[in-house]
C-alpha cells in the first residue's frame, strides 16, 4: 500500500501524475466533482493548523466524499492515553484515508506499519511535510512554467522548517538544481539534510548570510516563518525572530521572472507591500494546495491495490539495544516505538523514525 510520509516515497513518475491530475483538476473541475463519494477522508490533527487541515477538508469536499476526524488531540481518546497505532487501526474502520499531523517526529511512520488504509503525513515535528512540498512543486510549475533548471533561495528558518526539509528532498527528482541557504547561524539546515540529500546526490549548495548577495541570481524565493514553537530556548528565539524580511527594497534586486513562496503563516518575513508584486505567489500558491491533495487522495486511493505503487523497498533495520535515538521529540522516545536505525550512505546512523544522527 502506498502511503506518503516522507516525499521520497513518491517516485518522480509518481509525483509528475500527481502534479498533472492536480493540473486537470483545476481546468476541469467538474469532472471530477463527486469523484470521491461515498468515500471518507479522516483528518488526525494532533498539533494547531488552519491551512493544512482546512485544505484536506476542502479538498475532499470538492470531490464530493466525507470528513471526520478532531483538530485538538485533547477532544480524542488519545487524552486517555490512547497510542498512535491504536488510533490509525480504529480510525481505519471508519475512513477510506487519513491525513495526520503530529508533534512527534516519526509519528505517522510508526503508524503505517499498522494501518489499513493510506496515511498522508501532514507534518510531523520538524521532520517532514510532504502535502506542503507537493504543493510548492505545483505552484513552481504553474508560475515559472518548469521545475528543472531552477536555482531556488530558502530563506529564514532552515533549522526547523519542515516545509524546507521535505522540498529539498523532492527537489532531488529534479535535473540541474541549484540551492542556496540564506539564514543566521542558530537557524541552518540540519546536517542531515546538507549531507545525505544534498552532497549524496550532488545538488550544489551555497551558505549565505545576507539576501541582498543572492537576489538577482533566484528563480524562486521560498521564505519561511522562525518556528518559535519549536525554539527550545526563549533567548535564541527573541534573537533571531526578525532576521530575515523581505519588502520592496530587496524585491527590486530580483529578476523579472521570479516566484516568491511561503507556505504561510507569515509573521513579520515578508511585509504586506510586498503582497501587491505579481511575483508575489503565496496566496496562489494555498489554492494550490487544496488541488494537488485532491489529485493526492484520487492518486492513493487509486494505488492502494496496486502492488506497482507500493513504498519504496527500504533496507532491513538495524536494532541495538545500547543504541537511543537521541531526539526527545521522536516517536520512540514518546511511545514504545523501537528504536531502529538506517545506515546512511556515508555511513552515519540516523534513527529509523526522525533521521537524527545516533553517532
Ligand atoms: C507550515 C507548517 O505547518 O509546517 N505551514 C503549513 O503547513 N502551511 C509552515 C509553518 O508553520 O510555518
Amino acid at each position: 500500500m502506498k502511503h506518503l510520509i516522507d516525499p521520497t516515497d513518491l517516485t518522480k513518475p509518481e509525483i509528475d501524475e500527481i502534479i498533472s491530475l492536480a493540473q486537470d483538476i483545476i481546468a476541469h473541475r467538474e469532472r471530477y466533482q463527486g469523484s470521491m463519494s461515498h468515500r471518507k477522508l479522516a483528518t488526525l490533527f494532533y498539533e494547531p493548523s488552519t491551512r493544512t487541515r482546512l485544505s484536506f477538508t476542502s479538498a475532499m469536499m470538492e470531490l464530493g466524499g466525507n470528513v471526520l476526524g478532531f483538530s485538538d488531540a485533547r477532544s480524542s481518546s488519545v487524552s486517555k492515553g490512547e497510542s498512535v497505532q491504536d488510533t490509525v487501526r480504529v480510525v481505519g474502520c471508519f475512513a477510506d484515508v487519513i491525513a495526520m499531523r503530529h508533534h512527534i517526529e516519526g509519528a505517522q511512520l510508526y503508524a503505517t506499519e499498522v494501518s489499513t488504509v493510506p496515511i498522508i503525513n501532514a507534518g510531523d515535528g520538524s521532520h517532514s511535510h510532504p502535502t506542503q512540498t507537493l504543493t510548492d512543486l505545483l505552484t513552481i510549475q504553474r508560475e515559472l512554467g518548469h521545475i528543472d533548471g531552477i536555482t531556488i533561495g530558502f530563506c529564514g528558518d532552515l533549522r526547523f522548517g519542515r516545509t524546507v526539509h521535505s522540498l529539498i528532498k523532492a527537489l532531488t527528482r529534479y535535473k540541474d538544481i541549484k540551492v542556496i541557504l540564506i539564514a543566521p547561524d542558530e537557524l541552518k539546515l540540519p546536517d542531515y539534510i546538507k549531507q545525505d540529500v544534498c552532497e549524496r546526490t550532488g545538488i550544489p549548495y551555497r551558505e549565505v548570510e545576507t539576501m541582498e548577495e543572492v537576489m538577482g541570481e533566484l528563480d524562486v524565493l521560498y521564505m519561511t516563518r522562525v518556528q518559535k514553537e519549536r525554539f527550545l530556548d526563549e533567548d535564541e528565539f527573541d534573537r533571531v525572530k526578525d532576521s530575515f524580511v523581505l519588502d520592496s527594497a530587496r524585491m527590486s534586486l530580483a529578476k523579472q521572472k521570479m516566484a516568491v513562496l511561503h507556505p504561510l503563516p507569515r509573521v513579520n518575513e515578508i511585509l504586506t507591500e510586498v503582497d501587491s508584486d505579481p511575483r508575489a505567489a503565496y496566496f496562489r500558491q494555498v489554492e494550490n494546495g487544496k488541488f494537488v491533495r485532491e489529485a493526492l487522495i484520487v492518486k492513493l486511493l487509486e494505488w492502494k491495490d496496486d502492488p506497482a505503487h507500493g513504498m519504496p523497498e527500504d533496507e532491513e533495520p538495524i536494532v541495538d539495544s545500547e543504541l537511543r535515538c537521541p531526539n526527545r521529540k521522536c516517536i520512540c522516545n514518546n511511545e514504545h516505538a523501537p528504536h531502529k536505525f538506517h545506515r546512511a550512505e556515508n555511513g552515519v546512523l540516523r534513527c529509523w523514525y526522525c533521521d537524527s544522527k545516533v553517532r
